[in-house]
């Protein structure tokens, strides 16, 4: 029986009762009465006040239009942002129902022999690239799920935005989860995974370009009627959909992929996947996001300031590769992280309507996409066999 004032906590009945136990809506939550001077558990519930008919009709309900979607903005709006539809941005929603077709949790996912693996068969240097991609992302993804919840999401001014953002920023958190129980599961030291960010410079500088990044707009008094500060919120919202999303994170799972190619680390690799999903979503939800403000907000980036963006991250990216690769494993290198690094920059770059910033470079690990996509008939014999999706097909970039 659930507690509803502990719902933690396991009661007494329960042990009692077994696991045929169930709740029922319309059995009390207390069965046994109490004793006359006993207290209960039961919370009554609070007395309602009358209603104050003077204070009640003076309200201004009458004569308000529901809102008008052409109103609506992506930030700057004066619409009443309670009101859901009609939508402006029915995109948005899409996103939305898109996102609820993808469930699971860690734990659907069997690590058993990804724990004999790590133990057993994969070298000192796999093992290096293993600990120290997780030790990345662990980080990241709290460092994204702050970004989305408390940076962006308060700054938008349509429903319909904030509802997928609100997903998403679940999304993260269960990004977080998924690392911490890969870490638990196969029993790395977990305040040294957590903490090789702040003592590994070469982990360290990527977070801290993020940082550097995203802390300036992680205030609640941006004023972005004020161009400085409209300009360096798009361009934070930039690096984060376009970058931080849409090519460090979709690059940074590879590693383990070449792992799994290899017949190692599988469920990992496999909660990888299910992330890489979410990712997807995300950075391609962001690219669209910023592009829609961009033409409300008339706002004209300088080209110089976008390259230099992309080359700042093309540089944190080739010191974190050389770090996690400095000594070679089998089937990929930091030559080929950099490489598909520059060739997926490209392609969020042309998404968000950028110059190309990395001419000429070309896929370096063409099996990426489709290891990353995850269907049933591929994955048949791995180690979950439902289904990721519950809904239609998701498009996959
Ligand atoms: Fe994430
Ligand atoms: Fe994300």
């Amino acid at each position: 029986m659930l507690d509803w004032d502990n719902p933690l906590e396991e009661s007494a009945t329960d042990n009692e009762a077994g696991p045929a136990a169930t709740v029922s809506d319309s059995t009390p939550a207390v069965e046994t009465a109490p004793a006359a001077n006993e207290p209960t558990s039961v919370a009554m519930p609070p007395s309602v006040p009358e209603p104050d008919s003077a204070s009640v009709s003076s309200l201004p309900t009458a004569n308000i239009a529901p809102v008008n979607p052409d109103d609506k903005r992506v930030i700057n709006g004066m619409t009443d942002i309670n009101q859901l539809a009609p939508f402006k941005y029915p995109w948005a929603w899409e996103y939305f129902l898109n996102a609820n077709k993808n469930h699971w949790t860690p734990l659907d996912i069997n690590m058993a022999q990804d724990v004999h693996d790590y133990r057993h068969n994969l070298t000192m240097e796999e093992r290096h690239v293993y600990e120290n991609v997780l030790s990345y992302l662990t980080t990241s993804d709290i460092l994204a799920m702050r970004n989305i919840g408390l940076a962006v999401m308060e700054k938008m001014s349509a429903p319909e935005l904030q509802i997928y953002q609100a997903r998403q920023v679940y999304e993260e958190a269960l990004h977080t989860w998924t690392y911490q129980h890969c870490i638990e599961t196969i029993g790395l030291d977990q305040s040294e995974i957590y903490n090789r960010y702040r003592v590994v410079p070469e982990i360290n500088q990527k977070i801290q370009l993020a940082n550097s990044r995203l802390d300036s707009i992680l205030r609640s008094d941006i004023d972005l009627r004020d161009k400085d500060e409209l300009e360096n919120f798009v361009m934070a919202y930039t690096f984060f959909g376009g970058i931080f999303e849409g090519c460090w994170f979709y690059n940074g799972f590879s590693p383990i992929f070449a792992l799994q190619r290899r017949g190692l680390m599988k469920g990992t690799a496999e909660q990888l996947q299910y992330i890489m999903r979410d990712e997807v979503l995300h950075a391609s939800f962001g690219i669209r996001v910023v592009k829609q403000i961009i033409k409300e907000e008339n706002v004209k980036l300088d080209p110089r300031k976008v390259q230099q963006m992309w080359e700042e991250a093309d540089a944190a990216e080739e010191i974190y590769a050389s770090y996690i690769l400095r000594d070679p494993i089998l089937g990929y290198s930091k030559e080929n992280h950099l490489g598909q690094f520059r060739f997926i920059a490209n392609r969020r770059a042309k998404q968000l309507g950028h110059a190309t910033p990395f001419p000429g470079a070309e896929a370096t690990l063409p099996w990426l996409d489709e290891q990353a996509n995850m269907r049933k008939e591929k994955n048949f014999f791995e180690t979950k066999v439902t289904e990721y999706q519950t809904g239609g097909a998701l498009k996959w970039d």
